[in-house]
């Protein structure tokens, strides 16, 4: 989601929805694939392993889209549709309104097998798809496509601070467990999910929506301040409310200052 350009380019499915990974891209997805479930347990929440583990997804192959979306239909209804590398914000909202979750096709090059700040096909399947079996989690994604729709332009921005900081980047403390991911920013990512969990330094909030909406992010660095919500009933909560009236909230107390250092200029 979001503007500018992209190195990469989504590939174009054929009539039946598939696409022809190299031997290379498989052989990367296969990589990324085993050394982050050697990692998760202990880290993810257990909604997100339950669920990923139901999924049922390829470890030595790139997953095609549609045997996804199989899975996904049968559980909660969604299915996942291929997009370009970088949609606008209204092309999302409409595509998540309608229980279709918008996944890039690419797989990230050798050099980034570490981080990268554009969402490719590992981070859309392996890291957003097993919430998306979750009732809880899933009526939120589709409740908040559908406030999206409903949002004025000048309320995208806001509206996809809640988005980051829940379903790219949350937290989840369940009362007497120990704190776990399941935003798939952290879920899909080898190095931020132990720094999120573990580091001393970033900020962990408990989960309020209107503080959300008002707490700015960068896409290019680790986060400096992560949410925690307690279940994901408080998001299918959530979902039920009326988020365009928070962001009217969020307007009238204005933003809270960059937790961040702004970002340096790069020559070009
Ligand atoms: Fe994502």
């Amino acid at each position: 989601m979001g503007k500018g350009s992209s190195k990469y380019a989504s590939k174009t499915p054929d009539e039946n929805g598939y696409i022809a990974y190299s031997e290379d891209e498989d052989q990367i997805w296969s990589e990324l694939y085993s050394r982050q479930i050697d990692m998760l347990p202990g880290r993810a929440c257990s909604a997100f392993l339950n669920n990923l583990e139901a999924l049922g997804l390829p470890r030595n192959r790139v997953p095609q889209l549609p045997e996804v979306s199989t899975v996904l239909r049968e559980h909660t209804g969604w299915e996942v549709a291929p997009v370009p590398a970088l949609i606008p914000f209204t092309e999302f909202f409409n595509l998540l309104a309608n229980k279709r979750f918008p996944a890039a096709t690419f797989i990230r090059t050798r050099e980034e097998m570490e981080y990268l700040q554009e969402p490719d096909i590992f981070h859309e399947i392996f890291g957003h798809t097993p919430l998306l079996l979750d009732k809880g989690f899933a009526a939120f994604s589709h409740a908040y496509g559908k406030a999206g729709v409903a949002a004025r332009k000048e309320d995208h921005a806001m509206l996809a601070r809640l988005y980051w900081f829940t379903v790219e980047f949350g937290l989840i403390h369940r009362p007497g467990k120990e704190l776990r991911a399941y935003g798939a920013g952290l879920c899909s990512s080898i190095g931020e999910v132990k720094y999120a969990l573990d580091s001393p330094v970033p900020i962990r909030k408990r989960f309020d929506p209107v503080d959300v909406l008002r707490t700015p992010y960068r896409i290019d660095i680790f986060q400096p301040i992560y949410f925690v919500i307690e279940s994901s009933e408080e998001l299918y909560q959530l979902a039920q409310m009326d988020l365009l009236a928070m962001i009217e909230e969020a307007r009238k107390l204005g933003m809270h200052p960059p937790a961040f250092p702004p970002k340096q200029k790069v020559a070009s």
